[in-house]
Formats: structure tokens, C-alpha cells, sequence
């Protein structure tokens, strides 16, 4: 468990959680674990950037103190209150009472509202400079992006951005680095976390990215609060970002359904039999087996997306319906899609796939395809039809 250096007399002192499956609860899976990254500063002002979640306090103190005694720490930067980032602190500021907090404004109260104790607590803003002593920091606030008291740290003497949850991935290794691991694996993960936390927020990262851009900043590296920093190339996770926000997209089309008897599954077969004729790309997912994380991720880039579920009880299949709120939050813009299903005596699932979509600000595409029981020859052809009527508008 030792400190890991990343610049002069700069240490990652975070944790690795191999075990993590889950994020936020269970709305994003894990599958390669994540990690909580602080760093430490050694400077006239001992500082540490971010703490880690609570359960892995004791793994960043020892971190710490193959540095130093984690008493001597003066200042503390909060960059963002979320418990996996700010989990320790309530521990950390036992053994330094004394340390002196800052983050952003909504970060101070954010902070008291979690471990309901007085802080030594100092808000900054965006421009505002905190001297450590040889370095300085310089803090950018970026509300929303995905809390309202995320904010930045730039240390201006080794051009480091502490860039906390932006451009992180949930990515557990040994590695600290970008250029210590497989780039496809890098950039799968980066991607991942953007679609599943951030793709909300698209339109407040395309500003931010654009005033960062207008400070003129240069930037070394990208320090990280999850997963790897980017030392080697941060260029390529900002254009990675840039791309992500504008909400770029590739023809390819992303079909996702469940089915109770199998008739949905037969329609969703055609439809890709016929998105494939056309010579579009595209994915198939049954939601019943399927990882919703990586689904998502899949939709980063897609033009259009097709949804089906058979109908059940007053409403669609519980897993649709699941992926379908999900959906509606992350506000997908510039994309078509369109519904299909079968259905016994009631309808309604395929209406309320459709009005989820456009809830979400898909543009909806008809024919609205639903059929009684079991599709017919005649409805196989056009759900065929479909495919290749949405592969064309996506070309
Ligand atoms: Fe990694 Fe928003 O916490």
C-alpha cells in the first residue's frame, strides 16, 4: 500500500476497489472494478486533493503515511462531495483538525449535510488561487458536471489538471497511467462512464470544455479521481469529450427489447435482418440478459435506436422498463428511434415505449409496428422493412 508517485514531490494516494460491481447503486455495473484517487502535495502547505469512499479510509492513510504522518496535512481540497470522493474526510480531519477545507460553495454545505459536523471550511470559485507554497492551485468550478459543487483543481507550476469524476473511468489496475494499459480498454471504460454519468450533462460539458479551452491552460496531465490519469496524450480523452458532449454520432443502430413468449424476439430479428441488408451496423440486445452499463454505452454513438417489449400487465416488461427510465434521463439529442411489440389484448406497452422515447427527445419514426400474439408473415416483412427503413435514415 504504498504512495505512487506522478510528479515531483506529487503522490496518488487513493485506493483500488477490485471488488466494486456496482456504482450509484445498481444503476451502472463495474466489471473492472474502480478506484478512488487522491492525491498528496508536498509543499510548505501539506495538501491532499480529494479523499476516497469510507470503507477504503484506512488503505489511503497508509498511503499517506509511506509519505508522511497524514497529521501533518494542512489543507484539503474537496473537489466534489460525493461519498466515494469525500468519504474519508470526516476520518482524515479527526487526525488533522486543524486542516483547512475548500471546495466550492455548494460543496460546504453538501459537506455538512452528509457528516453533520462543523468544518474548517473555505468556499472558492472559479479563478480563485490558493498558494501551497513553491505551487498554486487554481480552481474552476464545473456545477453539474455531474453535481452542483464539482469543481477542478489546476496546479499551474506542473500544468496537472485535478479533474475529479470528468474523464475518469471505473477501471481497477495497478496502473495509474494511460500509457500503462491497453488503449481500447482505456477508452471502452472512459466511454462507459461517460454514457452511463455524464451523457446528462452534454450540453454543460460542451461549456465547460469551452472555457477551459478559452483559459489557455496548458495541460500536462489529467489527474483523475477514477481510474487512470492522462499523462501521455490528455488531448485524447478532451476530444474523446468534445465528441461525447456534441452528441456525435455513427450510422448504427442500437435494437433493444424483451420478450415474454418470443413473438417480440422474432420481430426484433427481422428488424435487424433487414438493418443489415441495408449494410448499417448495428446491436441486439435482449434487455432479460443484457447489461443496461453496457447498452448504454453502445447508444454513445448510435444514430437511432429501436425499441420493443411485449406488453405486460398495464405496461411494458419489467427490464424495458427499467432501461426505459434510464433512458429518458441520459436526454440522448440528435437521435430518431422507434417502437414495436406484440401484445394479447392491450396495447399499450408499444404506445408507452413510443412516448418514453420521444420523453427522452428521440425523434420518433413510424410505423408504430405492434401485433396480436404472434406476428404473421406479413408483419415479419414489415418489421423487415422497418430495419431497412431506419437504416436509410441513418446512412
Ligand atoms: Fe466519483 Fe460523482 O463521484
Amino acid at each position: 500500500m504504498k504512495a505512487i508517485p506522478i510528479a515531483k514531490n506529487i503522490w496518488w494516494v487513493g485506493a483500488i476497489d477490485w471488488n466494486a460491481h456496482h456504482f450509484h447503486g445498481q444503476t451502472f455495473t463495474t466489471k473492472r472494478g474502480t478506484t478512488y484517487n487522491a492525491y498528496l502535495i508536498l509543499d510548505e502547505k501539506v495538501t491532499l486533493i480529494d479523499t476516497v469512499y469510507g470503507p477504503f479510509t484506512e488503505e489511503m492513510l497508509q498511503r499517506i503515511r509511506t509519505v508522511l504522518p497524514p497529521e501533518k496535512i494542512d489543507t484539503i481540497i474537496v473537489n466534489h462531495i460525493e461519498p466515494d470522493h469525500s468519504g474519508a474526510l470526516p476520518a482524515l480531519v479527526k487526525l488533522c483538525p486543524k486542516a483547512r477545507i475548500y471546495g466550492s460553495a455548494r460543496a460546504g454545505q453538501g459537506l455538512e449535510r452528509y457528516y453533520q459536523q462543523k468544518l474548517d471550511f473555505h468556499s472558492v470559485k472559479t479563478g480563485d488561487r490558493l498558494s501551497l507554497g513553491k505551487r498554486t492551485l487554481q480552481f474552476i468550478e464545473i456545477p453539474m458536471i455531474h453535481w452542483p459543487d464539482s469543481m477542478m483543481s489546476y496546479m499551474i507550476e506542473d500544468q496537472i489538471l485535478f479533474s475529479n469524476d470528468a474523464f475518469g473511468q471505473h477501471y481497477a489496475t495497478s496502473e495509474r497511467f494511460d500509457d500503462e494499459v491497453p488503449q481500447e480498454t482505456l477508452m471502452e471504460e472512459a466511454g462507459k462512464y461517460y454514457a452511463g454519468i455524464l451523457w446528462p450533462f452534454s450540453q454543460l460539458i460542451t461549456q465547460r470544455l469551452a472555457e477551459i479551452e478559452k483559459m489557455a491552460i496548458p495541460i500536462k496531465m489529467i489527474a483523475t479521481s477514477h481510474g487512470l490519469s492522462w499523462r501521455k496524450d490528455p488531448g485524447k480523452i478532451l476530444q474523446a469529450y468534445q465528441r461525447w458532449a456534441s452528441n456525435e454520432t455513427k450510422p448504427k443502430i442500437v435494437v433493444v427489447y424483451e420478450t415474454m413468449w418470443g413473438s417480440t424476439a422474432k420481430m426484433a430479428q427481422k428488424i435487424v435482418e433487414g438493418i443489415h441488408d441495408a449494410g448499417v451496423k448495428f446491436e441486439l440486445y435482449d434487455m432479460a440478459q443484457s447489461d443496461r452499463t453496457e447498452v448504454i454505452h453502445d447508444m454513445l454513438d448510435a444514430k437511432a435506436f429501436i425499441v420493443g417489449s411485449s406488453n405486460h400487465d398495464s405496461g411494458i416488461l419489467p427490464n424495458m422498463t427499467s432501461f426505459m427510465e434510464c433512458l429518458k434521463g441520459l436526454h440522448p439529442k440528435k437521435r430518431i428511434g422507434c417502437a414495436f411489440g406484440s401484445y394479447g389484448w392491450s396495447g399499450i406497452a408499444i404506445q408507452s415505449l413510443q412516448n418514453t422515447l420521444a420523453a427522452a427527445g428521440v425523434e420518433v419514426v413510424q410505423p408504430l409496428l405492434s401485433v396480436v400474439y404472434a406476428p404473421d408473415e406479413g408483419q415479419l416483412a414489415a418489421c423487415y422493412e422497418l430495419g431497412k427503413k431506419m437504416a436509410a435514415l441513418v446512412k
